[in-house]
């Protein structure tokens, strides 16, 4: 019985994870022959719990047998050595972008800060892709962030070459050792709850920049990092009153507290001028530009696949801020079923097939062709693996 709530914890979990809900399930309208029903339904119930238990002693809290080959594990440090190492060219990410970006992009500001003026491109779209439906909650929000002059991201010169990689939660960083090649990148950005500390071997101890929506934050602040700028991806009505009280270290009204699906954090106990509002236009840039999807259209449940992940629109980012931009921990690999979803927990991949809101094969498409254009790298070879014999 706790094995299966476990699983159906993280059944929910996942699904909601990823804003899928499965909400169709209808009266009948007629009970032809209700007690034969109601017994027919306690039969599948029984018969779903027990299919259900027996799925998660093996799939779910057994570690997964999962074990890094000594020579990927040496392949994939002297790659990432090699990245390292050879010669920083300025702004080659985002040069190697617009050759699938619009001219427009050339103007993309990758954060909203207090004297940001609000075009009305901002109110094109909803959330993600825009801030549609929130004029009225927007303008305080941005008045309680710092203004663009007053919080560098980083000192930058005329000759600075920035190394960025964005480490992705995926499981294929477990056990590789990673942590030592990560930390000397300039710049770090993690996503979500993705933590540190005893994972930090394989993943690192600095954390440039964490972004993240409020169900996806950790509940408990991880980063030591002194340097780490907490950027706020809005993605409903709601998280823009999570944002201005995490800012304003205030509580959260019970009614807003209502709409998450997730427990969120009460606290990110950072200075004001640590956080960031990410533009919705890099996620509608990533959606649209990148990635093709069709524009958002009203629906009143369920997703178009047409939302991002937060991966790919942290790359959108990236090559926003940085000059050379490597990805780590990328790749969800649906046909190997054994790996770990997470470099942190023990999901196998094939939890991934429950969610409907993302369209990861077409993302794992311009993933490939953007790194084997040498546009990005892929320091972990989960969506290509350029180093492979
Ligand atoms: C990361 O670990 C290194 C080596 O143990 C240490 O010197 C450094 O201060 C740590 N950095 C952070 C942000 O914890
Ligand atoms: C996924 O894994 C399978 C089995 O290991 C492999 O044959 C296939 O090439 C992989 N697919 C991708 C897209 O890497």
């Amino acid at each position: 019985m706790v094995r299966t709530r476990s699983l159906l914890h993280h059944a929910k979990q996942i699904t909601s994870y990823y804003g899928v809900n499965s909400g169709n399930m209808k009266l009948p309208k007629r009970w032809v022959a209700p007690r034969r029903a109601f017994l027919l339904v306690g039969v599948f119930c029984v018969l779903c719990l027990v299919i259900l238990s027996s799925r998660s002693g093996k799939d779910t809290l057994k570690p997964l047998d999962w074990h890094v080959s000594p020579e990927y594990k040496k392949l994939v440090h002297q790659h990432v050595q090699k990245v390292l190492e050879r010669e920083c060219h300025r702004g080659s990410t985002r040069q190697g972008l617009f050759a699938r970006l619009p001219a427009s992009s050339h103007m993309t500001q990758p954060f909203l800060w207090k004297n940001t003026p609000l075009s009305s491109n901002l109110f094109k779209y909803p959330p993600p892709f825009g801030f549609r439906g929130l004029r009225g909650k927007i303008p305080s929000l941005l008045q309680q962030l710092p203004e663009s002059n007053e919080a560098p991201l980083f000192k930058t010169g005329p000759d600075t070459c920035r190394r960025c990689v964005v480490i992705g939660n995926g499981g294929i960083l477990k056990g590789l050792e990673l942590g030592p090649f990560i930390d000397r990148f300039d710049t770090i950005i993690r996503l979500n709850s993705g933590p540190l500390g005893e994972f930090s071997v394989d993943v690192g101890n600095r954390t440039s920049l964490r972004i993240s929506y409020p169900e996806g934050t950790p509940t408990h602040w991880l980063d030591t990092d002194p340097e780490t700028v907490f950027v706020a991806v809005v993605y409903k009505s709601v998280d823009v009153s999570w944002i201005t009280a995490m800012i304003n270290k205030l509580t959260v009204s019970l009614w807003d507290w209502l709409f998450f699906w997730q427990n969120v954090p009460e606290e990110i106990p950072l200075e004001r001028n640590r956080f960031r509002l990410l533009n919705p236009l890099v996620i509608k840039e990533t959606a649209l530009d990148l990635l093709k999807f069709s524009p958002p259209t009203t629906r009143l449940w369920g997703w178009d696949q047409n939302v991002p992940t937060l991966g790919i629109s942290a790359l959108d980012l990236a090559s926003l801020l940085c000059d050379e931009v490597s990805l780590a921990g990328f790749g969800y690999n649906l046909s190997q079923e054994r790996i770990p979803m997470h470099y942190y927990d023990q999901l196998p991949m094939s939890f991934m097939l429950w969610q409907k809101m993302h369209n990861v094969n077409e993302e794992t498409k311009v993933l490939k062709s953007l790194i084997k254009e040498g546009t990005i790298t892929d320091l972990t070879g989960g969506v290509h693996c350029s180093f492979c014999p």
